[in-house]
């Protein structure tokens, strides 16, 4: 464009064209300059949708391992009875992870259930979700095996704190509002408050409107834990379960969520995970997986009197608290 205006300035100067054919050439430069820079914008939009859609078709073209049978029912919401029955399960086939898992949650019981890292506990919980199926036995829930509903209507029954909670890189208020998208702002803020989120959300400059960052990295361990159970608060799903919902939090702020928790979770069936034993006294039901096995259950006092597994867990732990509060007190 420079090259020919100055061609155009230089016929003017030399008297073969006149300042109208130099305005001329001008306006026709501007004329195709512009619809053609135009269609370069055009084109590179065009390339980088297309290999988004190539990327979006082949998520789309994943074949899911686990399906619904043909026909599949609704799970009938209010039935909270759940039944593990001999589950077996392996990852691969080489390693079994579960072996003949046997035990009971009545409609509106907690039962929790213990034991040492990796012995299955949150594989029990993927198991419930029907994130795969099982190599053997059945989980049944109302007295319908959980194979033979939908997987939509068996997760919309369930709400769960996991252990490690996926957060969306939004604000702080719409990470809650996930639990249940259709709640209105109000319902959202009490959930909020009844996970004790209220304090850290007013000491941001931002308030609720916080973006977490992607994965939620700008929040603490403990904070993310409690988004998660003011999302599970605000679903008030049938089914609860807590797969190590309290553990990276302090003592006093483990206390308030548990009493928060026990008042959410009256009355409907609830399935916790724990590693501190202190938080499951009140269950009425125990059971102490190792390796895959259910090696006791009974209520907190029936294991202690067992003197088994649980009572060694119980007395180790009670140990190190005492050590700790001894290590605490001012010299
Ligand atoms: N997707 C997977 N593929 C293969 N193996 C897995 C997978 N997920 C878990 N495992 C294995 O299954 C075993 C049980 O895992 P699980 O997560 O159920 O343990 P856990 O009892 O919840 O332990 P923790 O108390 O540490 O959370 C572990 O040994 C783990 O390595
Ligand atoms: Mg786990």
């Amino acid at each position: 464009m420079t090259g020919m205006m100055w061609l155009a300035a230089v016929c003017v100067a030399a008297g073969t064209m006149t300042i109208g054919d130099f305005v001329l050439i001008n306006a026709f430069m501007v004329q195709l300059f512009v619809p053609l820079n135009f269609l370069g914008f055009v084109y590179r939009e065009i390339k980088g949708s297309m290999a988004n859609i190539e990327k979006m078709l082949q998520l789309l073209r994943v074949q899911t391992s686990v399906n619904d049978k043909p026909g599949a029912q609704s799970l009938a919401p209010g039935n909270g009875n759940i039944e593990f029955r001999d589950v077996s399960f392996s990852y691969r086939p080489d390693r079994e992870i579960l072996r003949k898992v046997t035990f009971n949650i009545d409609a509106g019981q907690k039962v929790a259930v213990v034991g040492a890292s990796g012995a299955g506990k949150s594989t029990l919980v993927k198991l419930l979700f029907r994130f795969y199926d099982l190599s053997g036995g059945a989980i049944r829930i109302g007295g319908v095996d959980i194979s033979d509903v939908s997987k939509h209507s068996l997760r919309r029954a369930i709400g769960i704190v996991p252990q490690d909670t996926v957060l969306f890189n939004d604000t702080l208020f719409e990470n809650v509002r996930y639990g249940c998208p259709e709640a209105s702002d109000a319902e959202v803020a009490n959930a909020i408050r009844l996970a004790h989120l209220d304090n850290f959300i007013s000491q941001l400059p931002d308030g609720d409107q916080t973006r977490v960052g992607e994965r939620g990295l700008k929040l603490s361990g403990g904070e993310k834990q409690r988004v998660a159970i003011a999302r599970t608060i605000l679903k008030r799903a049938p089914i609860l379960v807590f797969d190590e919902a309290t553990s990276s939090l302090d003592s006093k702020s483990e206390q308030a969520i548990l009493k928060a928790l026990r008042e959410v979770a009256k009355g409907h069936t609830s399935l916790v995970i724990a590693h501190r034993l202190s938080t499951i006294i009140d269950a009425d039901n125990i059971v102490v997986l190792d390796q895959g096995s259910v090696v006791e259950q009974g209520t907190h006092e029936a294991l202690l009197a067992r003197r088994g597994h649980y009572a060694e867990l119980w007395f180790s732990q009670q140990r190190d608290q005492q050590k700790e509060q001894q290590e605490e007190l001012p010299v």
